[in-house]
């Protein structure tokens, strides 16, 4: 097995360092399931302590874990441009996401001001130095389809950090931020669209064709996409200001946008060179077909008002995008890093000949990713019929809570045989 080319793999920071992010972010899944399995009542509505505190597992403790994890290894190698001080930027942002995403979640389970200002003051100084890392190795990158989105993506993420953090001091009862309201409608859409799906987009612009040989994406359309989708943002954050029509006209613009990247997707997927069942393709289709679900679901609500201001909508929108698209491509994402860093760092490490060590399909046994991927699915169609069925909530929170223990089993079974045959942390 050769590496893939044009990536510069002798940049590639030790294994430990993107690591303890991918095998910290299954716990926070589990979380997220025991709280919709012990609390299906409380998801009735997206604001209540248990909705915000599973909503902030997902996207701090799962999402935002495993994308930080795949930025420390994909900024060397893929961006060609190493972070600075890469074990004291994993090193703190890695502790502090950790224990600041728990504290958040004490915070809207308890009320209490002091697990939000905790929360706060570790969220805040950890993805400062991140950001403050990502920023200067981005800005030394030389420019591409990739980097341009990771470069988006991560402003997205600035920005949904600071009204984050503002809305936890408000809710610490430390400050008071101007136009709540519109300060949360926006930390939603930048958090979801500003630096989950624009990172999504930057790098399955690299990733889809070379792990799943499919043709590379239509020349125009990365050049153009993200870029075009965060103006669109900044111009949804300032809807209030804009005339009715201007408004709609944006959200429709964004609409477009997402369900373009969602079918040229699956449009590529579909002449792959390569048809072999893989669960990593399986993963992005799930994750393609939920993104136009929620296109499909954002259009019904333009046309039936009774169902835009029903408590369903907003829930319905939320389980499709974090768990249907997003959890979906991360986690399929996980099932080609872990095994190919494995790989990578054993063959390296021992100098090993071909033969000698597992190879990077070895690292994770196939029937069991296939088996995770089938609880995943049967999760996904639970939760997406929560917000009608609320009394499915037990069961969809069971199955997903099996799903997050098997992802978590089968990460550690690679790295299992990483340091049975050999492999060390430096
Ligand atoms: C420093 C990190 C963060 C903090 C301190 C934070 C804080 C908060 C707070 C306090 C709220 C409740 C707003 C209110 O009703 O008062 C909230 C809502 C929300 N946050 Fe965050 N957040 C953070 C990061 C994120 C990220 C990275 C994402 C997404 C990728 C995200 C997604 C959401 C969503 C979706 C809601 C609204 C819940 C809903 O609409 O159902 N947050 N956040």
């Amino acid at each position: 097995m050769s590496q893939p080319a044009g990536l510069s793999f002798e940049q590639a920071p030790p294994f430990s360092l993107p690591l303890r992010f991918f095998l910290t972010a299954p716990p926070f899944l589990l979380a997220a399931a025991i709280l919709i399995a012990l609390s299906p009542d409380e998801l009735a509505s997206r604001w209540t302590p248990q909705a915000l505190a599973l909503t902030h597992a997902l996207t701090l403790g799962f999402l935002a874990m495993v994308m930080l994890g795949a930025l420390m290894q994909m900024l060397p190698v893929v961006a060609g441009s190493p972070l600075p001080a890469p074990r004291w930027v994993a090193g703190i942002s890695h502790a502090t996401l950790l224990l600041g995403t728990a504290a958040l979640m004490a915070g809207f389970l308890t009320a209490e001001p002091a697990a939000y200002g905790i929360g706060a003051v570790l969220l805040g100084a950890g993805f400062a130095v991140f950001l403050a890392a990502a920023a200067f190795s981005l800005a030394r990158a030389v420019a591409g389809v990739t980097v341009n989105g990771i470069r988006l993506a991560v402003v997205g993420l600035a920005l949904t950090i600071l009204l984050g953090l503002a809305l936890a001091l408000l809710r610490a009862g430390w400050w008071a931020p101007p136009a709540v309201e519109s300060a949360i409608a926006a930390h939603v859409s930048f958090g979801l669209i500003g630096w989950v799906l624009l990172l999504v987009i930057g790098v399955a612009y690299q990733v889809v064709p070379m792990f799943q040989l499919t043709p590379p994406y239509p020349p125009r359309l990365s050049r153009w996409l993200a870029g075009a989708l965060f103006a669109l943002l900044l111009l949804h954050s300032i809807e209030p200001l804009m005339p009715h029509v201007a408004a709609r006209f944006v959200d429709a613009a964004l609409a477009a946008g997402i369900l373009l990247f969602a079918v040229a997707t699956l449009r590529l997927q579909s002449r792959r060179r390569r048809k072999l069942p893989d669960v990593t393709l399986d993963y992005w289709r799930l994750g393609m077909a939920s993104l136009i679900a929620c296109v499909a679901v954002w259009i019904v609500a333009q046309v039936w008002p009774a169902w835009a201001d029903s408590d369903a909508y907003p829930l319905l929108l939320g389980i499709l995008f974090i768990g249907g698209f997003a959890v979906s491509v991360v986690t399929g994402m996980l099932y080609k890093i872990v095994p190919f860093l494995a790989w990578f760092h054993l063959q390296s490490q021992l100098q090993a000949k071909a033969g000698s060590i597992p190879t990077m399909k070895d690292m994770i046994a196939e029937r069991w990713m296939r088996r995770q991927f089938r609880l995943h699915l049967a999760a996904c169609a639970l939760l997406a019929a929560v917000p009608f069925w609320p009394q499915l909530g037990v069961a969809a929170g069971s199955v997903l809570a099996l799903s997050a223990l098997l992802l978590w089993i089968n990460l550690l079974s690679a790295l299992r045989r990483f340091t049975r045959h050999g492999g060390g942390f430096s």
